[in-house]
């Protein structure tokens, strides 16, 4: 097997994002673009993972986990040039180096896998991703010969008026051999109209060595799609949300109705859960099996409820868990909350979790009947099936032991006639 080491280019400006954010961690679905990249790149076997990074590097790198190598490009020379300033990370490496981009979150983990699978039973010395679009603009065009072999990749500036027309496309994913990507870089030059070193010159210089050029297609041209605008950001959102409810919903989950739900990547529902519409659950949200969510429910992150629960029409969930058969049917806010199992919720229930400087605990053990419109100013904790009355707000440090009745403002224990 040969080794994979990944390099992913993410050192361009992102000027028409217009934003102080650094392009590649605007989110989709609640990710990171750059995310959605690294993925592929674990995922697909890369052992070693350096990001090329240029405008802001220390904001993408506080985000960046400490495993993966960074390395700065001072000045925006083009493609090659980014690539040649990650060589330092493979000075004694002999293997195969998967190249992408960090602002393409709808590149498939398959067609990688395709691209590299390919790349070894050819034994090329590099095979990128090609697709056929109606509109080939502004993309690199690649040029074959009569037996449809690969020979080079034109960029838009230097095309002729005859190589314009091909519709057949550099996606801009690549995987090389090691020696072969560096040794060719050396003999790149500078790209006369543009000023840039373009790392689809490569192409061409291989192909001139006699070494062996492959490409792989993908029948989605909109995998490569880069986000450039918030526009881009917008369809790549609209695209990955459709993909997360179809495999939600192939897993077993009813989506009442797909139009209206919002569900982010990272989420996990059970099986023969029911989301009614107009719910939107975020990253790092766990849902079990047999639930019944919404309509009109948010769930935030940090969120985990268990089977068998149902959340009801206005209810927002935040850094919760929420225990088997319990119940909140009607509106509500849970925050930082410990919830047994059947409980009962009642409407208009309100965790105060925050005083404005702290989030405190909410605990609320088994069984438990939370009456209407109750307010729990946290931390406190509600005893085995205790019971708060109507309209009672329970204040700070409180703890109501098990089976009491609380009542009023502040709630006190209500005392048994006969306990008199
Ligand atoms: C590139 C390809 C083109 C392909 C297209 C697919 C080249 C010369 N052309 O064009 O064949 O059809 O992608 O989308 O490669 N970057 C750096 N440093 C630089 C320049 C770019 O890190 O100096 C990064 C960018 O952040 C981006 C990626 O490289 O993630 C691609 O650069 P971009 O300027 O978008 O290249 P294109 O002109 O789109
Ligand atoms: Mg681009």
């Amino acid at each position: 097997m040969r080794l994979l080491r990944t390099i992913i280019l993410a050192a361009g400006k992102g000027t028409r994002m217009k934003s102080q954010t650094p392009k590649v961690l605007h989110h989709v679905c609640g990710r990171p673009l750059i995310d959605y990249v690294l993925d592929i790149a674990g995922a697909v076997g890369s052992l070693k993972i350096c990001v090329v990074l240029g405008h802001q590097i220390e904001k993408v790198q506080e985000h960046l986990s400490s495993d993966i190598e960074i390395v700065l490009q001072a000045q925006l020379l083009g493609t090659a040039d980014a690539v040649r300033c990650a060589q330092k990370f493979f000075t004694d490496y002999d293997g195969d180096i998967l190249l992408l981009c960090g602002d393409t979150p709808l590149l498939r983990r398959e067609t990688v896998r395709n691209l590299i699978r390919r790349h070894r039973k050819t034994k090329a010395d590099v095979t990128f991703l090609t697709a056929v679009v109606e509109d080939s603009r502004g993309y690199g065009r690649v040029i074959r010969d009569e037996n449809g072999r690969a020979l080079a990749i034109r960029e838009e500036n230097d095309a002729t008026g005859v190589e314009k027309t091909i519709k057949e496309i550099n996606v801009g994913v690549y995987c090389f051999r090691s020696r072969a990507l560096f040794t060719a870089l050396t003999k790149v030059k500078k790209n006369s109209r543009k000023g840039e070193f373009y790392l689809t010159d490569v192409i061409e210089i291989l192909t001139a060595e006699g070494r062996r050029v492959e490409t792989a297609a993908t029948p989605d041209a909109a995998e490569g799609r880069g986000v450039n605008t918030r526009v881009d950001l917008a369809v790549c959102h609209a695209m990955i949300r459709q993909r997360i409810l179809e495999d939600v919903m192939l897993s077993g989950v009813t989506i009442v109705d797909p139009s209206t739900t919002h569900i982010d990547a990272d989420v996990k529902i059970g099986q023969d859960t029911i989301i009614r519409p107009f719910t939107v659950i975020e990253h790092d949200v766990r849902v079990g099996g047999h639930c019944v969510i919404g309509p009109f429910a948010r769930l935030r992150p940090g969120t985990r409820i268990k089977n068998f629960v149902e959340i009801g029409n206005f209810v927002e969930i935040s850094r919760t868990v929420i225990g088997e058969k319990t119940l909140m049917k009607h509106f509500g806010f849970l925050g930082d909350a410990r919830v047994g199992s059947a409980v009962n919720i009642g409407a208009g229930t309100v965790t105060a979790n925050f005083d404005g400087h702290t989030k405190s605990e909410t605990t609320i053990l088994d069984g438990a009947f939370i009456g209407s419109d109750s307010v729990l100013v946290a931390p406190v904790t509600v005893g085995k099936k205790a019971m708060t009355g109507a309209g009672s707000v329970v204040t700070r440090g409180q703890v109501i032991p098990d089976g009491q009745v609380v009542v009023g403002v502040p709630a006190r224990i209500l005392q048994k006639k006969n306990d008199k």
